[in-house]
């Protein structure tokens, strides 16, 4: 298990499509693991295998932000090669993302969904979902297609988060090099 580093936008490897997992191995179940530490030491409630440059389709969601939050009963979902069966309504909900850090954006995406995957057992499963799930089981899954959240908002505030993001990386690698 470890933290791995978060790839930041703009960076070709998170606009990569990635792929069907088609055996689950030691190898998935160790990616789902340094997925949730990492999205865990990060504050975040759902995390991709592209954020961290693996090109799987497999993403993490808790809603919940960590295990003292999060109700008894209730688990982190590992989730392996999602696909969506259903979505109706809509929901406006202001995004973030950790490969975006500190920024925000109002998307509006499916109120309520149907998704269908494969579970860390092997399992065929079927999950319905609205409200802050629905939201999260999107967002992620776009991830897998090589979409962000900044794609939905407009031109002008799309280019706003890219330069300071590209500051933002820009400061990290000065950091990287002098340390
Ligand atoms: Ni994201």
């Amino acid at each position: 298990m470890a933290i791995k580093d978060i790839l930041i936008w703009p960076d070709p490897e998170l606009a990569k499509v990635s792929e069907e997992v088609e055996t689950i191995d030691d190898e998935i179940r160790a990616l789902a693991e340094d997925l949730l530490e990492t999205m865990y030491a990060a504050d975040g409630v759902g995390l991709a295998a592209p954020q961290i440059g693996i090109h799987k389709r497999m993403v993490v969601v808790d809603i919940y932000g960590s295990e003292e939050d999060r109700p008894s009963g209730e688990e982190p979902l590992v989730i392996i090669n999602p696909k969506f069966v259903h979505k109706e309504g809509e929901l406006t909900w202001e995004e973030g993302c950790l490969s975006v850090p500190g920024e925000v954006g109002k998307v509006t995406r499916a109120g309520k969904v149907t998704m269908t995957y494969t579970d860390l057992d092997g399992n065929e499963q079927t999950i319905e979902a609205e409200g802050l799930k629905a939201v999260a089981l999107q967002h992620e899954c776009d991830h897998l297609d090589g979409k962000l959240f900044v794609e939905y908002l407009s031109r002008l505030k799309r280019n706003m988060i890219k330069k300071r993001m590209l500051k933002l990386k820009a400061e990290r690698e000065e950091e990287d090099a002098a340390a």
